[in-house]
């Protein structure tokens, strides 16, 4: 497989898919899409990479959350709070932190207890891992001093995202503003919180279960423009997709969601292209 030579952009997000852009672009490359259109966003990293590596003239993300809403205030929080807990002798480990430092840290963060993505942004430093995964974070969940302390890579994230256009609206709506009929030009990401985890509901989102992931792909195959579409469990993914009758070449990889919670991680590549073959080799 073709690796692109400049390093990926990514941020830490719960469910990005930074390790997938690779094997999209392998999927797209003969393609010559001129837009993509990312529904669920997330931390819009897929857009972000396909932008910047001119695979895709135009990109178009749904920061639903406003995750970037403030970003650059955020990342300057951090290298603040960084410093400041180095300055009074905390030292980076992958052990919880002892109850008098815990209690430093959580009152140097009390003021932005109410900035749900501020917190959410910390965490990868301060929260244990499987409880980044659960939903909205605490301040009472930071606990931790730990993994990368650096802010370059989230710098080089946002500034390359200056180039993609961002919105923030329910995925119905999103789709019904940039999606137009038919259209061959353009590819769809589609990326909703996971029909299997715990996770089916992010902040102030749409609970996903199994009656809005049918809701989304029904207006999906009405839209008839090709799409990726990622979820968890390949076997449940793949009978729904066939319920649909699409026509897609799918790859399952696994994923360590936390320390000790390794899941499934299905892609799918739906065409609508009469001509394509139903297996694309370069799956599996
Ligand atoms: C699995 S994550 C997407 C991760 C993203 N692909 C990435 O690589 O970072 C799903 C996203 O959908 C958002 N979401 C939830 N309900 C939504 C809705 N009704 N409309 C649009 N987005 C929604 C969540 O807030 C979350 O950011």
């Amino acid at each position: 497989m073709k690796k692109t030579s400049k390093t990926l952009l990514k941020i830490s997000f719960s469910g990005s898919k930074a390790n997938r852009v690779i094997e999209i672009n392998e999927l797209i490359k003969n393609k010559k899409y001129k837009r993509v259109v990312e529904v669920f966003g997330g931390s819009c990293c897929i857009s972000n990479n396909l932008k910047r590596d001119n695979i895709v003239p135009e990109v178009v993300a749904n920061d639903y959350d406003k995750y970037f809403d403030n970003f650059e205030y955020h990342i300057n929080y951090k290298e603040k709070l960084i410093n400041q807990l180095i300055e009074l002798g905390f030292e980076k480990s992958k052990r919880a932190l002892c109850e008098d430092q815990k209690e430093k840290l959580q009152n140097l963060i009390i003021k932005i207890q109410d900035n749900k993505n501020l917190l959410k942004y910390l965490s990868k430093n301060f929260v244990f891992s499987a409880v980044r995964n659960m939903g909205d974070i605490k301040v009472s969940d930071f606990s931790y001093f730990m993994n990368d302390l650096s802010t370059k890579q989230d710098r080089e994230f946002y500034i390359n995202l200056k180039n993609v256009h961002l919105d923030s609206l329910d995925y119905k709506d999103f789709l019904q503003k940039y999606i137009t009929f038919n259209d061959r030009n353009t590819l769809i990401i589609v990326d909703p919180p996971y029909l299997n985890s715990f996770q089916k509901q992010y902040s102030n989102g749409t609970y996903f279960g199994l009656c809005e992931t049918i809701r989304l792909l029904k207006i999906v195959k009405q839209l008839k423009n090709d799409f990726i579409f990622f979820n968890m469990i390949e076997k449940d993914s793949i009978e729904l997709l066939n319920l649909f009758g699409f026509n897609y070449t799918y790859n399952t990889k696994n994923t360590n969601a936390s320390r000790n919670n390794i899941r499934e991680d299905f892609l799918a590549y739906i065409t609508f292209d009469e001509k394509e073959s139903k297996r694309n080799t370069c799956l599996n």
